[in-house]
């Protein structure tokens, strides 16, 4: 049935998300898993894309776990989480395609690429001040990431969310994304784990169809939350799947291997013990959203 079906859209629009990739990996994934373990979770593209029974899923990032939590709490009530929503939108009377509210001909005209940025901008700084002054407030953070940058989430050293505005608004592809996500919260049993991702792993009781799916930071490449990533983790993280492998738990892994110039040769040298798929590079980064003809991005999985 996956096999046929449409890719889902996380609602967050994580950056470096699998969303691209999950035609292709999900494929890869083993046909039977019941127990599906995600360390790196992020926005979630690739668990709403795969079949298992129950989900454990985790991220180092508290806001992000949150956020899942928080929009995944209103599974079955989507009705509430759109008036939420659009009664925020409109207190701050941010632009909402979604909802026909849209930006002035005569601004788009003028600003013919930028026009999304120029109407949000002033309601968005307001709507990030206030949020600063409450961080439990996660609807206005959703909605912070869904009108900001890349729909980064991205924190100062100070603490407060600190991402400019960005050139999109709620349309309808973030209404299909939220209906789509929640609809799947509603169908499975989900967890959700906020730890560094070994203490998440050893804390997990693996049965005969546990499946680990790893999209861990990548050692190469420029991001966020790459800045919490170094040799180190990934050679504890390389260690660790290979006492996965001895106890018989099956794992799929994404990394990039060349990009830029550069090459992940520790992690290359790890993959020839295993299967290495070509996966189709979409990666954008940080800095950087281009489609990078020189990146190599693979699947690794101690499965065939
Ligand atoms: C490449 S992203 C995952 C993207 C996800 N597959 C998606 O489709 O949205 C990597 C994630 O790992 C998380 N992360 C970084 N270091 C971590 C650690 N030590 N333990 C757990 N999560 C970590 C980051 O917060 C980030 O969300």
């Amino acid at each position: 049935m996956m096999e046929n079906s449409k890719t889902i859209r996380s609602p967050f629009f994580y950056v470096g998300d699998k969303y691209k990739l999950m035609p292709q990996l999900k494929q890869l994934m083993p046909k039977k898993i019941e127990q599906y373990i995600e360390p790196f979770v992020g926005g979630g593209s690739s668990f709403l894309n795969s079949k298992g029974t129950s989900y454990m899923l985790n991220d180092v990032d508290s806001y992000v776990v949150e956020l899942h939590r928080q929009i995944g709490s209103y599974t079955g009530k989507s009705e509430e989480l759109f008036d939420a929503l659009f009664e925020i939108i409109d207190f701050y009377g941010l632009s909402c395609s979604y909802r026909g509210i849209c930006v002035p001909e005569d601004m788009k005209k003028k600003y013919v690429k930028t026009y999304y940025s120029k109407y949000n901008k002033d309601a968005y700084i307001r709507m990030r001040k206030d949020f600063n002054a409450n961080k439990n407030d996660f609807l206005r953070l959703y909605l912070l990431l869904i009108y900001g940058f890349n729909h980064m989430i991205r924190f100062n050293g100070k603490g407060d969310f600190n991402l400019p505005v960005g050139n999109v608004d709620f349309n309808n592809n973030v209404y299909q994304a939220l209906n789509n996500y929640l609809d799947f919260v509603g169908e499975h049993e989900i967890e959700f784990f906020n730890m560094d991702y070994i203490s998440f792993l050893e804390r997990i009781r693996f049965e005969k169809n546990s499946y680990v799916f790893l999209d861990p930071p990548y050692l190469i490449s420029m991001s966020e939350y790459n800045k919490l990533w170094n040799d180190k983790k990934e050679d504890e993280l390389c260690e660790y799947l290979d006492s996965l492998n001895e106890r018989g738990i099956k794992f799929g892994i994404t990394n990039l291997i060349t990009h830029k110039g550069k090459v992940n040769q520790r992690f290359l040298e790890w993959s020839k013990r295993y299967c290495a798929y070509d996966v189709k590079s979409n990666y954008i980064s940080f800095n950087d959203n281009t489609i990078k003809a020189d990146s190599q991005e693979v699947f690794v999985t101690n499965y065939a």
